[in-house]
């Protein structure tokens, strides 16, 4: 019998570092096994806005979300797939084309790895600080005829494609390699969070449709747009919900983890007939001040011009691109990430964008449950590693490495244990 592929995916959030163990069920869904996750107060995972800021905090943080994973699955993971974000992470769209190269003209994996490297090489050479960390092809082209996604077996003369290259800066990689070799599991792969998250929530009509993901968290807000069945535009802007929580505590003179509470269950983007804005709530003060009332709707005026200052940024970059917002995105905005959570934020993109508004929860997946916003990243690396985890092997990359790791991982926490 086949071995079961298991994938292990790490999200690096800003506010809580995600895993989750799954594999495929019988139905092509995929079973969640297993899950641990860390939440931590602003800066103290060891990442802010998706960088690394501590090396050995987000090394302990790793160590344990992968310890508590494994303990619900049974079973120790010696490889993991980690999702990460950052302002670092962007991408462009290229093209290459080649001739191709079998006999009777059919073409073959090995035009599309060399029409792939092709495209890649158009943006090269990059400067030390920069690196392309995925390529999806978003259709070739075989000799006149466009958008074809299935070349392998087709004949022709010139085959091309047209790609989207999703590219980060090589020290952050590297940092989150430092960790993960430190913690001794083997890096198998890294998939910026725009691409997982929109692989988790979106399905195949609102791609062909065409839409808008955006996933915002607490410190970063993941953009891609699909247009035409393919990815077009991934961006990520260096905000999120912290900035919210942030405004609420200021405006009202509150700590910080109480703003976060407030932001969480009287937090609206937009007053609407499921809101009573006169309801008032209690503000708890600092510096031994007596606490204070407040109605929802003073709450939604502070909450509401940061919101729409976001969802203004991503607005003009969109419109800065050929994009066209009403013949391209037919299936709207997709909205996920925790603070797809904020009561009004769908209604008040609506507006801003006139476009219809989704909320993206993790489609496809059973077992243990991440039928949340939140997981969206965590669950699209695992979508991915899954989806390519022949690919992983058939490189031959990575025979026996996690074993060796695991290992030697074994031999020090002996050692320790043993103390
Ligand atoms: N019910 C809720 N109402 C309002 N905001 C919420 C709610 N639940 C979560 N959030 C917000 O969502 C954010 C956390 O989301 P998420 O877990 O997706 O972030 P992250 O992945 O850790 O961070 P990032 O992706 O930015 O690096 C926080 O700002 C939190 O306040
Ligand atoms: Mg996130």
């Amino acid at each position: 019998m086949e071995e079961e592929k298991i994938v292990m995916a790490l999200d690096l959030g800003s506010q809580s570092i995600k895993g989750l163990i799954g594999g495929l069920d019988e139905n092509g869904n995929i079973e969640i096994k297993g899950k641990g996750e860390i939440s931590c107060n602003v800066g103290n995972c060891g990442i802010s806005s998706g960088l690394i800021k501590n090396l050995e905090l987000t090394t302990n943080n790793i160590e344990k979300v992968i310890s508590s994973a494994e303990a619900h699955f049974g079973k120790k993971i010696e490889e993991i797939w980690v999702g990460f974000s950052g302002r670092h992470v962007d991408g462009l769209n290229e093209h290459g084309s080649v001739v191709v190269s079998g006999r009777d003209h059919e073409i073959s994996q090995d035009d599309i790895e060399r029409v792939t490297v092709q495209a890649k090489t158009k943006v090269e050479p990059l400067p030390e600080t920069r690196k392309v960390i995925k390529e999806i092809p978003r259709w070739f082209k075989i000799d006149g005829e466009d958008k074809i996604k299935k070349p392998i077996g087709m004949s022709g003369i010139k085959l091309g494609v047209k790609m989207h290259l999703l590219l980060a800066n090589t020290q952050q990689i590297k940092n989150i390699e430092k960790c993960v070799n430190k913690v001794g599991v083997y890096l198998n792969d890294i998939i910026p969070n725009p691409l997982a998250s929109a692989l988790a929530v979106k399905d195949k009509d609102a791609s062909e449709l065409g839409c808008i993901v955006i996933d915002m968290g607490a410190g970063t807000t993941d953009i891609a747009v699909y247009v035409e069945d393919a990815l077009f535009y991934t961006d990520v802007l260096d905000i999120g919900g912290n900035i919210v929580t942030k405004d609420i505590a200021t405006v009202l003179r509150t700590p910080r983890n109480k703003a976060e509470e407030i932001k969480r269950e009287y937090g609206t983007a937009f007053l609407d007939d499921y809101v009573d804005g006169e309801e008032m709530f209690e503000v708890p003060s600092v510096g031994g001040r007596k606490a204070r009332e407040i109605t929802r709707e003073e709450l939604c005026a502070i909450i509401r011009p940061r919101i729409e200052e976001i969802a203004n940024i991503i607005y003009s970059k969109l419109k800065n691109t050929t994009i066209n917002f009403q013949r391209d995105l037919g299936a709207g905005i997709i909205l996920t990430g925790g603070m797809a959570n904020l009561h009004g934020f769908d209604k008040l993109l609506e507006q801003i964008f006139d476009l219809p508004v989704a909320k993206g929860i993790p489609k496809g997946v059973d077992g243990l449950d991440v039928k949340k916003p939140e997981y969206s990243s965590s669950v699209g690396v695992l979508k991915y590693g899954l989806e390519h985890y022949d690919e992983y092997y058939k490189r031959g990359l990575f025979e026996d490495v996690p074993t060796f790791i695991r290992t030697v991982k074994d031999f020090f926490n002996n050692l320790f244990e043993n103390k």
